[in-house]
């Protein structure tokens, strides 16, 4: 009897330890924050959300960051507030990311600027066509109203551009062995009704990002590709569209 309670014992107790093992190695994330003290970063679609609050993020971390969106007056707000939280450097280009012009006008600027890059975090959302938040609210299945405009439009600013601005920054990414971070959602992930093309775009960035992921690994360029799969957040413009 006393011999099967204490091997009861030694083996809940080999289980613990073992939970609690697991438990520390998955939390691990081997992030030093040190290491992003000077770093220099662009991030996408700063001028509200989840860009916004990335910006402050950086800056608090000493980083030198260089923002992009088209709202200029909200680009300087950010750039004042991200140098108040330590932000060694602050920049914005105000552009319209559909454009490629734009998009190359950005990757130079941080050429310029910081003669570097360590981190492009590619975040913006929008159309020239819609808003999008309006147009999920919406809420409409495909057949019901097929707006190949905004589809394109859609595809064109949140697709093409992604790409654009990778491929303009990967030779600077590949001398700092940098990181680039595309930001997706569980639309990309898992296909939704009356939202097929939030599901395109960000599946298809997918398809890119994760191909270009295991090019650079083959070509031996240590050049990190990550794609952060976001849930539901309420940001400011969420919140106003639903006007509570
Ligand atoms: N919020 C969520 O629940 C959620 C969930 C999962 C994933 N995400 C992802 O997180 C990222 C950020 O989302 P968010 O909710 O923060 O979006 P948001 O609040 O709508 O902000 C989007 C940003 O993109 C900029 N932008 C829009 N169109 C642009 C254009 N043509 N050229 C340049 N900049 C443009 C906007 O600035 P301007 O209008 O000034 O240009 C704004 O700064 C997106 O990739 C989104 O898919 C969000
Ligand atoms: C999609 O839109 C249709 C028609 O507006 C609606 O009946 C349905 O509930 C919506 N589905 C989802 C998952 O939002």
């Amino acid at each position: 009897m006393c011999k099967t309670m204490s091997r009861l014992l030694w083996v809940s107790l080999t289980v613990l330890l073992g939970a609690v093992a697991v438990g520390i190695y998955w939390n691990y994330d081997g992030f030093d924050p040190e290491s992003v003290r000077g770093a220099t970063v662009v991030i996408t679609g700063c001028s509200t959300g989840i860009g916004e609050e990335m910006a402050y993020q950086y800056a608090r971390l000493g980083a030198k960051i260089l923002i992009t969106a088209r709202r200029e007056n909200r680009l300087k707000e950010v750039v004042a507030k991200a140098k108040s939280l330590g932000a060694q450097e602050a920049h914005y280009v105000a552009g319209d990311m559909g454009k490629a012009e734009d998009c190359e006008r950005t990757i130079q600027t941080a050429k310029e600027k910081f003669g570097r890059l360590d981190y492009l975090v590619l975040n913006h959302v929008g159309s020239n066509v819609q808003s999008v938040q309006e147009k999920v609210l919406q809420g409409k299945p495909w057949d019901q109203d097929p707006d190949i405009d905004f589809f394109v439009d859609y595809l064109n600013v949140n697709l093409v551009s992604y790409v654009r601005l990778a491929s303009l920054a990967l030779p600077l990414l590949k001398e700092t062995k940098g990181h680039l971070v595309v930001v997706s959602s569980g639309f990309g992930k898992v296909p939704w009704p009356n939202v097929s093309f939030l599901c395109t775009d960000k599946f298809a960035l997918d398809g890119f990002f994760s191909s270009l992921r295991v090019e650079l690994m083959k070509a031996q360029q240590d050049v990190s590709v990550t794609l952060a799969v976001l849930g539901f957040i309420r940001t400011p413009k969420i919140s106003e569209n639903l006007k509570v």
